[in-house]
């Protein structure tokens, strides 16, 4: 997630941006930049990596100023470098924005700017917001910036500086967070409290539409129409600590919590309601080539495979493709049968995975088109692939991936939907997986609404030594992934498992000491699930049931239920994760384990 801070005062802005962007380095970043007026000129300094290499930059080429704005980005559109780090600048120089979120229609707009003769240097969307704001401009640096937003779709949290109204800094919200901080006779704009908090607790949270105006003597919130709005002043009570969390104990859990707005930046301008299909724009794939695919493979490690399997589901349900799910590290040293007709999709969130960037590399010299799902953009596996399609989940900082995961799975099903209704998929059908999936992210928050239930239930489980996870058809996986989920975190020994497979030897375990999680929403294989239920109930097993209806054949076999909104049985993994997410979470803060940086594991497994 990229980091805003802006600066207006008596000081010299430079040091309060970088010691403010510092503060920012939690939330992940690949570049950073400044902009500030110095002696009424604009100047910019910019660098790829970490705040250091800026730093570094500064020392060789200092600037003052008074008035200034920084950012630390997280690439969404163009690869981390100089070029793409922002501030961006417009074509005459004097107007330099930073931005966090996307603009959906930045090509429209980029060709509309070259038309009008703007030079673009950079190959991200946030350049046209500088370029515009210049076109627009009449004197008043708020009036061109609301005109510039006017015309942009998408989400924004924004801080513009310009040489030609050099006192202030404007920023507008929409879709990602922005505050202004009030100071003694100095005033801050920044995405998150923590960049700030040295300096001042008196904080104005921007609502959605709301802009901001400051200046050495204060600041104005204006709305859309520029008409004046009144804002509260907060005071802020979090420490740093709490408030790099958004408030929450553990990354783990504020990653879980920002799955409705992860799942839905997932698909945000992707989905194509009407037409039941969707948009992948980086998939560098042409009808032809999509056509002459006649097998996939998909290979990954941990939770990416299990989104994997979910994957290989949805592609053969809909698509009628065969596919073949490997672990990486498997197939990287096996003779696998690829050929040019084969489409080997890579899935990883870090996009560094050690077996993941082999099986790759592998899986193009035996000559496969290769298509990455990552959500780091600009990482090895994306800088490798043929094509990609970015999760935009945002920074995944807590060891165990939640929202990466349910990202991956919507994107598989955005991939299968389109190759699908390429080939014989109707668009009737294809509707109701659209129409799913735009549900998705309110029905996801309906399930975290029951987060202090699911806790309760945790607080029965915190002692125990094993659990089975159960689930058949779209929901095996996700029994494999919840399983992974409690091993990795709580320690406790946990395995997945098809339900049916149980009475093949894992029955063996059921007694009173065993709990079974069973994912049994109404799908097709409902019936079927709670005959595995009755057989555990049978032998005294504790059973926790995930459904998504009130079912008379469930009546006396469960101990404790789950419930969850009906969708498509594609997209039951998807809802049926958040659940076992927070029941892992919840056993192993239970248990005093360290949630987000769990023993023996690392975040990226960069070694085989
Ligand atoms: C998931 O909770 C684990 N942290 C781990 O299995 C992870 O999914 C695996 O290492 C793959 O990582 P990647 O998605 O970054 O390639």
């Amino acid at each position: 997630m990229c980091g805003i801070v802006g600066y207006i005062g008596p000081k010299d802005a430079t040091p309060i941006l970088i010691g403010g962007l510092k503060r920012l380095e939690y939330r992940g970043y690949d570049s950073a930049g400044v902009a500030l007026i110095d002696r009424g000129a604009l100047e910019t300094r910019r660098a790829e990596g970490k705040i250091a290499r800026l730093e570094g930059v500064l020392a060789e080429q200092p600037v003052k100023g008074h008035v200034g704005i920084g950012h630390t980005r997280w690439a969404t559109h163009g690869p981390p470098s100089d070029r793409n780090a922002h501030p961006h600048l417009s074509t005459d120089n004097t107007v330099a924005v930073v931005h966090n979120g996307i603009i959906e229609n930045a090509d429209a707009l980029r060709k509309e700017l070259h038309r009008k003769g703007h030079t673009f240097r950079s190959d991200t969307d946030t350049e046209v917001l500088s370029h515009l704001i210049q076109e627009l401009f009449e004197g008043s640096l708020e009036e061109a910036v609301i005109g510039a937003l006017r015309v942009v779709e998408g989400t924004y949290g924004i801080a513009v500086v310009s040489s030609k109204d050099p006192g202030k800094i404007v920023g507008a919200r929409k879709g990602s967070p922005l505050l202004v901080g009030v100071g003694d006779g100095q005033y801050f704009l920044a995405s998150d409290a923590s960049a700030i908090l040295a300096h001042t607790r008196e904080v104005i949270y921007l609502n959605e539409g709301d802009l901001a105006v400051i200046t050495a003597d204060g600041y104005r919130i204006l709305d859309i129409n520029a008409s004046p709005i009144r804002r509260s002043v907060e005071t802020i009570a979090w420490d740093l600590d709490a408030i790099e969390r958004g408030g929450y104990e553990h990354f783990m859990l504020k990653e879980i919590f920002e799955q409705p707005q992860t799942v839905a930046n997932t698909m945000r301008g992707r989905l194509r309601l009407e037409e039941g299909t969707s948009k992948l724009g980086g998939l560098n794939l042409s009808h032809d080539e999509l056509m002459a695919i006649d097998n996939i493979v998909i290979t990954a490690c941990g939770t990416s495979w299990h989104s994997a399997l979910i994957g290989e589901l949805m592609i053969e349900d809909m698509a009628r493709i065969p596919v073949e799910v490997e672990y990486a590290s498997e197939f990287r040293y096996r003779n696998p049968i690829v050929t040019p007709a084969t489409l080997c999709i890579v899935i990883s969130q870090s996009g560094e995975t050690a077996d993941t960037l082999a099986a790759m590399r592998e899986a193009k010299r035996h000559g496969a088109r290769t298509l990455g799902l990552v959500n780091v953009v600009g990482s090895t596996i994306a800088r490798e692939d043929d094509g990609g399609i970015y999760l935009h989940a945002g920074p995944e900082i807590g060891v165990a991936s939640t929202k990466a995961f349910t990202s991956q799975v919507v994107a598989l099903a955005l991939f299968a939907l389109k190759l699908a209704r390429k080939r014989n998929l109707s668009v009737t059908r294809g509707r109701e997986v659209t129409q799913a999936l735009d549900l998705l992210p309110n029905q996801i928050q309906a399930i975290l609404d029951q987060a202090d239930a699911i806790e309760a239930i945790a607080e029965s489980y915190k002692d125990v030594h094993n659990f089975l996870y159960l689930g058949r058809g779209y929901n095996f996986p996700a029994a494999l992934e919840g399983a992974l989920k409690l091993k990795e975190i709580s320690y406790i020994h946990a395995e997945g498992y098809p339900a049916a497979e149980m009475k093949h030897g894992p029955i063996a375990l059921i007694d009173e000491k065993m709990p079974v999680v069973f994912i049994a929403p109404h799908d097709s294989v409902f019936e079927k699930v709670v005959s595995n239920i009755q057989e555990v109930k049978a032998r005294g097993g504790k059973t926790i049931v995930i459904t998504s209806r009130d079912e008379p054949a469930l009546a006396g076999l469960m101990d404790h239920e789950i419930r969850i909104p009906e969708t498509v049985d594609m997209l039951t993994p998807v809802l049926a994760s958040i659940p076992l997410q927070l029941l892992a979470y919840y056993i192993a803060v239970k248990r005093g384990a360290n949630v987000d940086q769990p023993r023996n594991l690392a975040k990226s497994v960069t070694v085989e």
